[in-house]
């Protein structure tokens, strides 16, 4: 770790954090379910930053995080279906995809000139303590290079894009270890489920009824598939063993025991937490492949299983 972008988590650091992002610089933030790449939303050359350091193409929009439901209402135009699930699962690991408030502070960039809006109401209480300071939202994509695994912990952050952040605030591990589950919900039609994530299936169907998969194609982008989350070893998929020269990650209390559990109880949230923790452990010995057993589909082994496909999809 280098001297000038220290981690940090003493309480200064919201306070340097926070003049940090007013004067349009970037800081790595904590949250529940990875570390973000913070931005004043409203401040376009802010936001380009975040382009700029990510490597990200303009066309793939960022959430705006908000500090409560009321924000979002700004930002965002939330009907009763997004305004049941905002009171349910915020703050929390759900982004919700509605049309933009014309009125909103939340500059075109960061939306990357949609008419609609990401948006979330974080958990983390570092990212709420730096909301409630700076009463403007704030765009935060997870803090990788694009394409590359997103990060659980501030070192992590810091080995990745440390020239590009003014500070990374050590909020801990993010617990979740998987990005928020992300449901579109536009006037008029069916709820869409755009990306599995943190709060699974199971959960939200009680709520709010029978989610479609995304079939609408809104953007091009990580939320579809395409090579992203991927570490540099090229990944095999439902791996039952281990192959020449191949790093294995195993699931369940049957998987060999020389191999890296993601869950050696077999608990898909436990292993959500642990994956991109364990790609990366993988990724430093050096192999030229990974090879993972299978994950069941239920529970978040369906936000697991959509970052591994898109990990294994052929890269540019
Ligand atoms: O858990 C998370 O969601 C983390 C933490 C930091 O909050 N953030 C995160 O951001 O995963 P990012 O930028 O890596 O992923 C945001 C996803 C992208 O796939 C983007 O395409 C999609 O949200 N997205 C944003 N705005 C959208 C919109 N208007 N319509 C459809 N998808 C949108
Ligand atoms: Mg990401």
């Amino acid at each position: 770790m280098n001297d000038h972008f220290p981690i940090t988590h003493d309480a200064s650091a919201i306070e340097e954090a926070r003049v940090a992002i007013a004067e349009g610089h970037l800081v790595g933030m904590p949250t529940e379910t990875v570390y973000g790449l913070a931005a004043d939303a409203t401040n376009p050359e802010a936001v380009a930053r975040v382009y700029a350091a990510k490597g990200r193409p303009a066309f793939n929009p960022l959430i705006s995080h908000v500090s409560s439901i009321d924000m979002a209402c700004q930002e965002g135009l939330l009907d009763d279906r997004a305004l049941t699930l905002a009171h349910t699962f915020w703050p929390g690991p759900l982004t919700l995809v509605v049309p933009v408030n014309p009125e909103g502070k939340t500059c075109e960039l960061a939306r990357a000139g949609l008419d609609t809006i990401a948006l979330r109401e974080p958990a983390h209480p570092v990212a709420r303590a730096l909301l409630e300071v700076l009463h403007v939202p704030l765009a935060a994509p997870s803090a990788n290079p694009s394409g590359k695994l997103s990060p659980t912990s501030a070192e992590d952050v810091s080995l990745a894009l440390d020239d590009e952040v003014a500070l990374v605030i050590d909020g801990g591990r993010s617990h979740l270890g998987v990005e928020s589950t992300i449901i579109g919900v536009i006037p008029g039609e069916p709820l869409r489920l755009l990306r599995p994530g943190a709060i699974s299936r199971e959960e939200l169907t009680p709520v709010v009824g029978y989610l479609s998969d995304d079939e609408s194609g809104l953007i091009s982008a990580p939320g579809q598939l395409s090579s992203h989350y991927a570490p540099n070893a090229a990944l095999r998929l439902n791996a039952q063993r281990r192959g020449k020269d191949e790093v294995l990650i195993g699931f369940g209390p049957r998987a060999p025991v020389n191999s890296l559990n993601l869950s050696k109880k077999g608990d898909t949230a436990e292993a959500a937490a642990n994956l991109y923790r364990l790609l990366r452990e993988a990724d430093s010995l050096g192999v030229d492949r990974i090879a993972v057993m299978p994950i069941p589909d239920t529970g978040l082994g369906e936000a697991i299983n959509d970052r591994l496909r898109r990990a294994a999809a052929p890269r540019d």
